[in-house]
């Protein structure tokens, strides 16, 4: 399969690492357009990626086969509204905007092929995680071109409901967060242990690398990972015993369910 004309829509941050890792990827800078209101914006994707740039969304979307909706869920229904007429029926609409559904799109830009992804910051260096479904318009041949957008900045998996995009949101679109706080509570840990700052934040990090590397690798699950490294009566069993009589995984829990809970009372905002 040829790599389809895409045309971004929005030509911010997220637009940036997808170009990025879709020029790394081999994709030729004449099969991707990109359009933003900002001349800034547009000189630097232009500079960065060789792509053409436009002012005007419906110029972007004309050869496109392919049009991905990246600006924010705020401007997202003036967007589609604005753009619907310059749309032809056999493009893909593909939204990477948080919390907007395939119900709002397609009553902004009438029934087409959509596909609605939910990708998280580390996409930004090709480290993502990212959600994805489509509606039934959606082709084999059109899934395989989102798949490819999304895998260009990271992993993508597809999803068989919309509703499990909040789950996705509460995992891995809120999850590098989660990771950030636990990095800082165990680097302040480790200076009130006497390291300095620095060594304890350097430590802290170098070892949320190397776990997530192994479990990557492995193929056993993380909780055997984690018995593996905990001897009875040893030094790993004394933290996990006092995580677990805090209500660790519990508090994990409360704190997901709160994180998609959020997610559907947003979408259900922005849709309005
Ligand atoms: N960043 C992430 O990690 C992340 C993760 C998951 C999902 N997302 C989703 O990705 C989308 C983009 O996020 P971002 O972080 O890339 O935001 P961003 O950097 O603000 O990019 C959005 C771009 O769209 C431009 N824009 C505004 N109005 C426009 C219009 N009418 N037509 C065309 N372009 C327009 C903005 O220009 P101005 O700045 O001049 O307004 C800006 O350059 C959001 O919907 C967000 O929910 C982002």
């Amino acid at each position: 399969m040829s790599t389809p004309r895409i045309a971004f829509i929005g030509a911010g941050n997220m637009a940036a690492s997808l170009i990025g890792g879709l020029r790394a990827q081999g994709v030729e800078a004449d099969r991707i357009s990109a359009s933003d209101p900002g001349a800034a914006t547009r000189e630097r994707v232009s500079a960065e990626h060789g792509i053409v740039t436009f002012e005007d969304n419906a110029a972007a979307v004309a050869q496109a086969q392919v049009v991905v909706l990246a600006v924010k869920p705020q401007a997202m229904k003036a967007v589609c509204e604005e753009l619907r007429p310059a749309l032809r029926e056999d493009q893909l609409i593909v939204s990477i905007a948080a919390g907007i559904t395939c119900g709002s799109l397609q009553a902004w830009l009438g029934d087409r092929p959509v596909v609605r992804c939910m990708p998280n910051t580390p996409a930004l260096v090709r480290r993502g995680a990212s959600g994805l479904y489509a509606n039934p318009l959606v082709t084999a041949e059109q899934k395989a071109a989102a798949e490819q957008l999304l895998n260009a900045v990271g992993m993508a998996l597809w999803l068989d409901s919309e509703a499990q995009l909040d789950a996705v949101t509460a995992v891995s679109g809120s999850g590098p967060a989660y990771f950030f706080l636990l990095i800082e509570a165990m680097t302040q840990a480790g200076e009130a242990l006497g390291l300095s700052r620095e060594t304890a934040a350097r430590l802290t990090l170098q070892t949320a690398l190397g776990a997530a590397e192994m479990a990557m690798g492995s193929d056993v699950d993380a909780a055997e990972l984690r018995r593996r490294v905990t001897s009875p009566a040893g030094t790993t069993e004394a933290a996990i015993k006092t995580f677990q009589a805090g209500g660790f995984e519990a508090l994990v829990k409360t704190a997901l369910d709160a994180a998609a809970h959020r997610s559907a009372e947003l979408a259900e905002q922005l849709g309005r």
